[in-house]
């Protein structure tokens, strides 16, 4: 293989540095009107009265859109479910008076221009009927009240997993035990892109939408059920996206408007949110979570219970598996789960990278160094102990997991030998120096897609498919898959994504588009191969006359036999000896169900913190990423995944924390001024190292995905660090200077 597995250079490099790769909200249009946003500034209760008549009079205000004025919209939830909505009543932008929280949707001032629609949105009044509203997480483990669990243990793949032995009595015969609470607060996703819709009215009615999403099609049939419009009504385009990571895996309530508006006024309509309006979007649940590990004089663990309560809005059921992750991790016989959640005045929490991972594994791993510091052991050492070559979950054994490995090779580069035990017995000058360190673990998943492929007879190919590249490289993997397996060279291959109208691709989120599109261009590669085979053995003294499919490869431009080289025909000749200058397949690729093996990737993170002593500034000088994650398709852009992951890890370490002031049930630092993310003086030395995972049951081409493990681990090992600097161990996030002091 020429292509995969090296460092290629994005595709769509150039066009991202030249500015051609546009923004939802940059489609080029003609005859375009404006939407601004009015949001409520209630968190609860009804719209008595909307008063637009001051924004009507703004010369160049075309139209304000409110519950009261709309045209029609589905009346029942189904209409508004997505592909990966939760379970529950989805939000419904517009649909009526009610209130569910602070900075919801109320009405949409259309103009000319953008200015003017904002100016005008600042003239609506509005009175309400307020109700009091509930906003507040339990930030201490005790004051949470009696909570609903979120399902039953093993119900679903979200729930709890099964408990195992009997975990109360081994705690209590443990010859060491510990317990913590750990909190995290909500976090915010602040991609780049702002939410933004296109809509381009067509005279026939047709809408063309271009939106900032991780999934075209999730939209379109989204609009199509919310608007009953026919699909073929509406086409969702999105070539190009500015970060999401979750944010845009649920179709957001901007497209709505802006498609509620074309409809409307049969104009093209385009919405952008403010990037404070963004946080009346999904955000990543504040959560507390409660430990206990209980473990045998040698470090070996007996008995753990983990315990979660997160948040939901009151119209979904929103959670993910934040306890499942201490369940399959490491070797226990004796363990318990419960996750019960919150439901808040607040918008439905949504994915953001690694979703319940990053705060999973930041509980346990933090948990297990402070087991390690009872233990008197070396916090990698006990992981070592703790190793498990099964899924403790489901009792299997892993397809691969070469975590050892990551444990070895990151130590050795972190320089991990020369950690001296004790908290605060490491000094840089007038700073203390602290060594932290934790594993970080995500699931290898798989989804049936879609892929077709044009293989022309001058030797270019085009491969389509409805994913998405959210900035983590698919364009660029999709075209080394396809060179490699069509036997062309990368410049020859031509990527189409982001559209609804191409072949079906669920979402992009969870990882798992690299495996799953990757596997599908090989799946589609074989059907032309498989073809041009057949056209092969009509020619005359074909030298593949007696072949088999499986015994052709496409290299070079060529049909050849795999075992011997010289029987090979060019692909120009046989498509011009079968009368044709292209093939153009589409297939399908599902992935059987693997009951046999569990399918996880794995990471080790090493980080060095510097602390000043009277300032409790803290600087994270040094991480060690090491993962492992099947085969890596690229590793140029595989290594940017886990750098940027190792960055927002280091964000939801130090930095992030959405603040809610309560009496108003509304984000405070709703900008990302006062929102903090690492900025370059936060960010240091990054090495991210990935060892080798051969996988050959995963899938045919041994791959797992890397968007989401990058993060996960990073908190912990940044908050252990801390501990050994200082000697101070702070439970909740973020790790800010105040709480050191
Ligand atoms: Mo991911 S949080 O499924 O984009």
């Amino acid at each position: 293989m020429t292509y995969i597995g090296t460092a290629t250079s994005r595709v769509d490099g150039h066009a991202k540095v030249t500015g051609t790769a546009t923004y939802a909200a940059e489609a080029k249009t003609t005859g375009l009107v404006h939407g601004s946003v009015v949001t409520s500034s209630i968190a609860k209760g009804r719209i008595v009265r909307i008063d637009v008549s001051d924004a009507l009079r703004v010369d160049r205000v075309i139209d304000v859109l409110t519950h009261a004025n709309r045209p029609p919209m589905a009346d029942a939830d189904s209409g508004y479910k997505d592909e990966v909505a939760p379970d529950g009543s989805p939000f419904r932008p517009l649909y009526d008076d009610r209130i569910l929280f602070s900075g919801q949707p109320i009405a949409l001032v259309v103009a000319e221009d953008p200015e003017t629609a904002q100016f005008a949105a600042s003239l609506v009044r509005v009175e309400y009927a307020e109700e009091p509203h509930v906003t507040e997480m339990y930030r201490r483990w005790d004051d949470a009240p009696a909570l609903k669990a979120v399902a039953k243990p093993g119900e679903n793949p979200f729930s709890p997993p099964k408990p195992r032995g009997n975990a109360k009595a081994a705690l209590a015969a443990a010859a060491v035990r510990h317990q913590g609470d750990y909190y995290v607060p909500v976090e915010y996703h602040n991609p780049m892109e702002l939410y933004g819709s296109t809509v381009t009215y067509e005279s026939d009615g047709t809408l063309t939408v271009f939106d900032k999403t991780q999934g075209v099609q999730n939209v379109q049939c989204y609009l199509c059920g919310v608007f009953a419009l026919a699909p073929e009504r509406v086409q969702v385009l999105s070539p190009f996206t500015g970060g999401a990571f979750g944010s845009g895996l649920r179709p957001q309530y901007q497209v709505v408007l802006a498609a509620l508006a074309a409809l409307a006024l049969k104009r093209s309509v385009r919405v952008v949110l403010t990037r404070q309006q963004m946080y009346g979007l999904g955000y990543r649940p504040a959560m507390i979570q409660r430990i206990e590990l209980g473990a045998k004089g040698d470090g070996t663990l007996e008995a753990m219970t983990h315990d979660a309560i997160t948040m939901t809005s009151q119209y979904e059921h929103f959670y993910r598996q934040e306890t499942g992750w201490s369940g399959l991790l490491y070797q226990c016989p004796n363990a318990t789960y419960a996750h019960r959640v919150a439901p808040l005045d607040l918008p439905t929490p949504c994915d953001m990278r690694a979703p319940s991972a990053a705060t999973g594994v930041y509980a346990l791993e933090c948990a297990m160094d402070e087991l390690a510091v009872a233990l008197g052991l070396d916090p990698l050492e006990l992981r070592q102990r703790c190793y498990s070559d099964r899924d403790q979950n489901t009792n299997r054994p892993y397809s691969s997991k070469n975590l050892h490995e990551c444990y070895r090779q990151g130590a050795e580069a972190f320089g991990w030998e020369k950690r001296s035990p004790e908290p605060r017995s490491m000094r840089d000058g007038s700073e203390l120096v602290g060594w932290g360190m934790a594993t970080g673990v995500w699931e290898a998943l798989q989804v049936p897609i879609a892929v077709r492929i044009a293989l022309t007879a001058n030797g270019h190919a085009e491969v389509s498919c409805a994913t998405s590249d959210i900035g983590t490289g698919t364009y660029t993997i999709m075209a080394q898959v396809a060179a490699d397996m069509l036997g062309v060279p990368l410049d020859q291959v031509t990527i189409r994504l982001g559209d609804s109208t191409l072949p079906q691709s669920p979402v992009e989120g969870g990882s798992w588009i690299a495996a799953s599109v990757a596997n599908g261009i090989a799946t589609t590669s074989d059907a032309i191969r498989d073809e041009l085979l057949g056209l092969a053995k009509q020619m005359p003294n074909s030298p593949l006359s007696d072949i088999a499919p499986g015994e052709v490869v496409l290299v070079d431009g060529k049909l050849m036999s795999a075992r011997d080289p010289a029987r090979a025909v060019s692909i120009a000749d046989t498509m011009r000896h079968g009368g044709i200058d292209r093939i153009e397949l589409e297939k399908t690729t599902r992935f059987p169900k693997d009951e046999t093996h569990s399918h996880n990737t794995h990471s080790a993170i090493f980080a060095e913190v510097k602390v000043d002593e009277e300032l409790g500034v803290i600087r994270v000088t040094r991480v060690v990423s090491t993962v492992a994650a099947g085969r890596i398709l690229n590793t140029k852009t595989a290594s940017s995944q886990i750098l940027g992951g190792v960055v927002w890890g280091i964000g939801m370490a130090l930095h992030e924390e959405t603040l809610l002031d309560h009496t108003f049930g509304r984000v405070m630092n709703a900008n990302i001024a006062e929102y903090h993310v690492p900025v370059n003086a936060d960010i240091h030395d990054i090495d991210v190292i990935f060892v080798d995972e051969p996988d050959d049951s995963i899938n045919r081409l041994g791959i797992k995905g890397l968007g989401e493990i990058g993060i996960v681990g990073v908190a912990a090992a940044v908050a252990n660090a801390v501990y050994h600097a200082t000697g101070k161990r702070v439970r909740d996030l973020p790790i800010t200077l105040d709480k050191l002091l």
